[in-house]
């Protein structure tokens, strides 16, 4: 259940009232419920009625409501899923920090200006100007190269983070991780897939009751490389679509080994991006989620 917003009216005005008077700033007062996540207002407003009597001209409504004001932390925002995740935050009116080395990124689309760009390596970073005041931390940092390299980017650097976070008191940690795509054993000893387990691990075991594991196979959508648009949805859209529409032919292949290589479907970044704002937003959203499940919890926020 998502707690963006919990409403309560404490008292309602009689229903013969004809107007009210909306609060005033003597008649509001406000108190912050908690550090991170909860703003609490509370209203009082007045109201009148011609038609009545002296005594019960006046009413008093006490509204109660708890607004969450979220402040994400997308490490990696300038990247392809990054800057996917901070455009989908933007457009919910979360406000979003990145981190990434080369900062701000060349795209001059308007969502941009309305994200902190803070150039930084993660393993050198300032977290006090990070994360301060942030309500929830995803991380996107992952990628390829020497074992050592995998080992570092997709492990290390996220248990760096994830260890900022907690220490830093962060209520929620998400991680973009990877499906595991059937592999043998030995193909997922890689410094890939160590990576990224270590890393899923840091996140669990740090946040038990609020971590997000999310586990996408092949990304589609628009990736930017060098100043030029790669337009993986021409091959990522169609090839959800087909393997959707075949997926009763072909779930009795699914126990071979590898065999989610080809039979894992292709996610759209948009949909691993929305994914990502109802783990923002839904406190009761937290643990492992498969490709099926990501796509889901998208559905849920996307308008
Ligand atoms: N793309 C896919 O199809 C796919 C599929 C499954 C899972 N994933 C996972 O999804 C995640 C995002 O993938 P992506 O395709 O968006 O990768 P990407 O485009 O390479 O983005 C990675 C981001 O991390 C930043 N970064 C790298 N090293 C950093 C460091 N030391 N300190 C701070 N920032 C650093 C990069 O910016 P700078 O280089 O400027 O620092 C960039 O913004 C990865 O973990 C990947 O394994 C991707």
């Amino acid at each position: 259940m998502s707690s963006l917003s919990s409403f309560a009216a404490i008292s309602r005005p009689p229903s013969s009232l004809k107007r009210a008077s909306f609060p005033s700033r003597q008649s509001s007062h406000f108190a912050f419920a908690s550090q991170n996540r909860l703003c609490r207002f509370g209203i009082k407003c007045s109201y009148a009625e011609s038609s009545v009597t002296e005594d019960s001209k006046s009413a008093t409504i006490d509204v109660v409501a708890d607004v969450k004001t979220e402040r994400l932390v997308v490490l990696g925002g300038s990247g392809f899923v990054g800057s996917a995740i901070c455009k989908a935050a933007v457009s919910k009116g979360i406000e979003v920090i990145s981190l990434s080395r080369s900062g701000r990124p060349t795209d001059s689309s308007s969502w941009v200006d309305q994200v902190t760009w803070i150039p930084g390596d993660v393993f050198y970073a300032n977290w006090d100007e990070v994360l301060v005041g942030a309500t929830a931390v995803v991380s996107t940092l992952g990628g390829f190269g020497s074992e050592e390299q995998m080992k570092r980017i997709n492990g290390e650097a996220n248990v760096v983070a994830v260890n900022a976070a907690k220490d830093f008191g962060i209520p929620k940690f998400i991680l973009i991780s990877v499906h595991d795509y059937n592999l043998p054993s030995f193909l997922l000893s890689s410094g890939y897939f160590t990576g990224k387990r270590k890393a899923e691990s840091e996140v669990l075991s740090k946040y038990p009751n609020s971590g997000v594991v999310l586990r996408p196979g092949f990304i589609y959508g628009r990736r930017r490389v060098d100043g030029f648009e790669i337009p993986l949805d021409l091959i990522g859209e169609p090839v959800e679509r087909i393997l959707s529409a075949t997926e009763s032919f072909t779930r009795p292949l699914s126990s071979l080994p590898a065999s989610d290589l080809l039979l894992a479907p292709p996610v759209s970044v948009d949909d691993v991006a929305f994914a990502v704002i109802n783990g923002v937003t839904d406190d009761d959203f937290f643990g492992i989620f498969t490709i099926e499940q990501i796509k889901e919890a998208a559905a849920k926020v996307r308008v």
